[in-house]
């Protein structure tokens, strides 16, 4: 079955000296969510940025912003990208005991709460969170890193999701995010996916954003 596919583009590989000529151009390539990759030196390697800048970008664009809070401690920083006008806020299941309480906070805030998981916490552990989560995200590579190569187990773990997913009735969202590119884009879309971030791929296509956005929209209006 044709379904319509969102494409949220990872900011980390925007050009960083001009981020307002950047959004503009990935509205206009047909993405319909903005991906921020927000690192704190803890949970990964590196330190990327936090809320300051959604928040510097919010009044440009109506764009979904998808804020990845790739942090040990995200619950301490929940109300700063909800105050910063965040749409969505992910939190990784790796780094707490509480799950849906922190999901249920992120909604509490007006957001959409986006559970996240890394390419080792068994899918199995989310069943009861479904109600929680208005998207589960599943990594394809651990964070980090743009331009990673895409794990291949990640394809039977959106599988099963999608069919727990189903089957339970939910209404969650799947988005995958890491290693997905013009080799992946289609076994990520055919086994499931509603979301797809793109770094990478996206930020370097010869032929611009637009041909990239088009690629992955084609792929789910081919039945995905
Ligand atoms: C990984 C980040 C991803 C990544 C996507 O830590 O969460 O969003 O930057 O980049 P690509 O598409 O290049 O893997
Ligand atoms: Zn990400």
């Amino acid at each position: 079955m044709a379904r319509d596919l969102i494409v949220s583009p990872s900011l980390l590989c925007a050009d960083f000296a001009h981020l307002a000529r950047e959004v503009e151009a990935l509205e206009a390539a047909g993405c319909q969510w903005l991906h921020f990759d927000c690192m704190d030196g803890h949970f990964t390697d590196q330190v990327t940025y936090g809320q300051i800048v959604a928040k510097a970008l919010r009044d440009l664009t109506d764009l979904f912003f998808d804020c990845h809070l790739m942090f040990t401690n995200p619950e301490k920083h929940l109300e700063y990208f909800a105050d910063a006008g965040a749409d969505g806020i992910s939190i990784h299941h790796e780094v707490t005991d509480q799950p849906a309480e922190m999901l249920q906070r992120i909604r509490d805030l007006g957001c959409k709460a986006n559970l996240t998981v890394n390419p080792d916490t068994p899918i199995a552990a989310l069943e009861p969170l479904l109600p929680y989560a208005d998207v589960v995200m599943i990594m394809g590579v651990f964070p980090g890193y743009a331009g990673q190569s895409y794990m291949p187990e990640t394809t039977g773990r959106i599988q099963e999701l999608r069919s727990m997913i189903d089957s339970g009735g939910h209404e969650t969202l799947i988005e995958v995010d890491g290693g997905v590119n013009a080799s992946t884009a289609e076994q990520v879309i055919r086994a499931g996916a509603d979301v797809v971030v793109s770094g990478s791929f996206l930020f370097e296509h010869p032929g611009g954003y637009a041909e990239a956005v088009r690629f992955f929209k084609n792929i789910a209006a081919q039945g995905g």
